[in-house]
């Protein structure tokens, strides 16, 4: 939305929320999401024509457009728990847009939703009997955290959907012209409502399955010493195949990609396709074995015990420059091996050491983990440095001096294959990488 308002400066766009809390954050220099470059972007608009606010009704009865963007986090409760996307913050966006009215509106599901959520949107709006007429789109978001702002000034395409009636291809028309003040209209692609539904999770699914599949032979990599990056590059030259999201790692993490194959999967079973969704599930499966996997070459390589052992775990969040760690790969790490019982000394450069604690299940008291607020400060003493998070500080670690602090042998385990092997092995680590014997 903040870039909206940067770009079409005609638009007044005002962003609500309950939380007054979140909506003080967004109005000062402390926002309450990390991502780079944000805050120029909110900053430049502003209070000229982007505004953030908890008067929602008021807002809704003075839009023309409204963009539903709230959470739709896997259900935790009932039917389709642990599978299907919990819906209910959609459904009273819904119910309080139809009970405030003030006038025709088109509304738009930013959130990602299962395919066909727009109809229970519209019978909402429908049925409400406000006596206003409503349109509902799809136009869901493709950004990644931490480019978010280039992947926004600039994105691959644009997606629209909504009714192929004369009313539907209007109020598309008029969304089209938003996104047109800086984008090119042959990248806008326009599309039935539930083409542009499903066409998210599946953009999705594809990106998760790509990591999974090179995940998959790093692990016969490992077996045959073959190099998975070798592999990758050879396979990505093949312009059918492309280069990006070939990057074998520790696992994917995130708020979407579980999430959205779970709901893929549990929309086929819903529509009786139990093979479809098998197939999918296949993709999350190998995301959990890829943690085992890298958890177990941890026990392998230390005698296969970590009991009373420390390990410094460098980077909590699911991927560089953010500081979220929803699904991060580091959860499931950091579990199984408080499990066996190691000590974990952990630093990440963003995420908060409270978002830490609540991932892991711990309270503030617990021993076994520690805090710190550098790499060099969380390895000292320790047997082993699990690296979980690609974040570039990393690249300029004084490797010698940190392996004079650790214990011998000392274990560098390399979830992101990020580090120089050579500069690792020269330090005197004993060196694991994903995907290579
Ligand atoms: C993803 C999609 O990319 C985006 O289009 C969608 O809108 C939201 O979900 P995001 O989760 O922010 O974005 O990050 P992404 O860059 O896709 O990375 C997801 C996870 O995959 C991270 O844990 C990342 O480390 C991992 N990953 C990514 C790999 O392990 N290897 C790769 O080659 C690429």
């Amino acid at each position: 939305m903040a870039m909206i308002a940067k770009n079409c400066v005609d638009s007044k766009v005002t962003v609500v929320d309950l939380n007054q809390d979140r909506i003080d954050s967004w109005n000062s220099d402390d926002l309450p999401i990390y991502e780079p470059g944000l805050l120029e972007v909110v900053k430049a608009a502003r209070g000229r024509n982007l505004f953030f606010s908890t008067e929602i009704d008021q807002t809704i009865q003075d839009s023309d457009i409204i963009f539903i963007s709230v959470n739709t986090p896997t259900k935790d409760y009932g039917s389709g728990k642990g599978r299907a996307a919990d819906l209910r913050f959609v459904e009273s966006c819904a119910r309080n847009i139809a009970k405030v009215g003030g006038g025709n509106k088109i509304v738009v599901e930013k959130s990602t939703v299962p395919v066909r959520t727009a109809q229970m949107v519209k019978e909402i709006l429908s049925e409400s009997n406000n006596g206003f007429s409503y349109q509902v789109l799809s136009n869901p978001e493709f950004l990644a955290e931490g480019t978010a702002i280039a992947d926004l000034e600039n994105p691959d395409r644009v997606l629209i959907g909504g009714d192929q009636s004369k009313e539907g291809l209007e109020a598309i028309e008029k969304v089209v012209s938003l996104y047109n003040q800086w984008i090119d209209r042959e990248n806008i692609i326009t599309t039935n409502l539930w083409s542009s539904e499903l066409s998210k999770l599946t953009a999705n699914a594809f990106l998760a399955q790509r990591i999974s599949s090179i995940n998959a032979i790093s692990a016969l990599c490992e077996a045959t010493g073959a190099d998975v990056d070798e592999v990758a590059n050879a396979i990505g030259t093949d312009s059918r195949i492309g280069p990006k999201f070939l990057k074998s790692s520790v696992g994917f993490g995130g708020s979407c990609f579980q999430k959205d194959i779970l709901n893929l999967s549990y929309l086929c079973q819903h529509f009786g396709l139990p093979e479809v969704a098998e197939y999918w599930d296949q993709v999350v499966r190998m995301n959990d074995y890829q943690k085992d996997r890298f958890v177990q070459r941890i026990m392998d390589a230390m005698f296969n015990t970590v009991s009373g052992k420390k390990i410094a775990i460098l980077g909590f969040a699911f991927k560089k420059d953010t500081n979220d760690a929803r699904e991060s790969p580091a959860i499931a790490v950091c579990s199984r091996l408080l499990e066996e019982r190691a000590h974990l000394a952990i630093y990440d450069p963003q995420v908060p050491k409270d978002t830490i604690l609540s991932s892991l299940r711990l309270d503030a008291n617990d021993k076994r983990v520690s805090f710190h607020d550098c790499a060099t400060d969380a390895a000292n003493g320790t047997h082993a440095i699990a690296l979980l998070t690609e974040w570039d500080e990393f690249k300029k670690l004084n490797l010698k001096e940190i392996y004079a602090e650790m214990e011998k042998p000392a274990h560098f385990f390399d979830g992101r294959n990020l580090i120089d092997p050579i500069e690792v092995q020269n330090a005197g680590f004993r060196l694991h990488r994903i995907g290579k014997g």
